[in-house]
């Protein structure tokens, strides 16, 4: 999977790091970017050699700086509503993706940065971290989804004043907002990040899948019918080798030897 232009992705221990790489850019967005994050994401998905994803970004100035504003300038307003619809698609498989995906946010994360990382399930920041949604200093809103996961994951106020003043915000203030989850030294992101992804992997994978689908699809739900997935879901569990090792490990006092399956 070498074969991207912007984009490095590489196999270790089953965790599949995604960098996006346009250093000199910052890691902008640009189209042929999304379409090569749009070709691996759905490899990725396939993918019994990935269980855990982490997305960062090249350098160590930049996780991605937003799209890209020198492609996106003399858009048609038709060709930006193309483009926004195209990359709202390609985050949404990255959310929809079954594998958890944490984003380790090594730098800026501004507009369509900041949007990528929320379309992750864990965001990890280095302390030089900076999330910002300027779209409004471009004259713009945001495009891929801010809008939308901005509220719901640190409420509306809170989500209004950053979209309508544009500003930058440090690691801390996004840890006290609730839009990233820990806030690590810069030069440890990367090892927390697969720490992270490795504990996950021991426990059942098919359980941590299903918990992810049960609050993504739950949370488009209302509360009763979320119930009900769930229920569904917890009685799956019970069709797999991995709840009968998981409850069988636990009465035998031993580790769990998880299958997947
Ligand atoms: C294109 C970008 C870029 C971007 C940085 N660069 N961000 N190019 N699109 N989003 C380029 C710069 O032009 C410059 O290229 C090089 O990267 C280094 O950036 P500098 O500005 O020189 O670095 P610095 O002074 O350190 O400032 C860093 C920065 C600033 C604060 C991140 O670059 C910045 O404000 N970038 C734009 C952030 C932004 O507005 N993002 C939202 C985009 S809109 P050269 O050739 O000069 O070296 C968006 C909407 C999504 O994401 C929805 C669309 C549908």
């Amino acid at each position: 999977m070498s074969q991207y232009n912007n984009l490095v992705f590489e196999k270790n221990d089953c965790i599949g790091v995604l960098t996006i790489n346009r250093p000199k850019v910052l890691n902008a967005l640009n189209r042929e970017t999304m379409t090569e994050l749009k070709d691996l994401v759905e490899k990725i998905a396939f993918d019994k050699d990935v269980a855990v994803v982490v997305i960062t970004g090249s350098g160590d100035k930049s996780f991605v700086a937003g799209a890209d504003i020198s492609e996106m300038r003399n858009m048609s307003a038709l060709d930006a509503r193309e483009w926004g619809k195209f990359s709202q698609a390609v985050f949404n498989s990255i959310e929809n993706l079954p594998q958890p995906v944490i984003a380790a946010v090594n730098g800026y994360a501004l507009g369509g940065g900041c949007e990528l990382a929320m379309s992750c399930d864990i965001r990890l920041a280095s302390e030089k971290a900076k999330f910002g949604q300027p779209e409004v200093l471009l004259g713009v809103v945001p495009g891929f989804a801010g809008t939308q996961r901005l509220p719901r994951l640190i409420g509306k106020g809170r989500a209004k004043e950053l979209l309508f003043t544009g500003d930058q915000i440090g690691a801390e203030e996004a840890y006290r907002l609730g839009l990233v989850n820990r806030v690590v030294p810069a030069d440890q992101l990367v090892t927390v990040a697969m720490e992270m992804a490795k504990k996950i992997m021991s426990r059942g994978p098919v359980a941590v899948q299903l918990c992810k689908a049960a609050v993504n699809e739950g949370l488009d739900m209302d509360f009763e019918s979320g119930q009900a997935y769930e229920a569904e879901v917890f009685g799956l569990c019970f069709a797999t080798a991995d709840q009968k090792e998981g409850m069988t490990a636990f009465v035998e006092k031993r580790k769990a030897q998880f299958l997947g399956k």
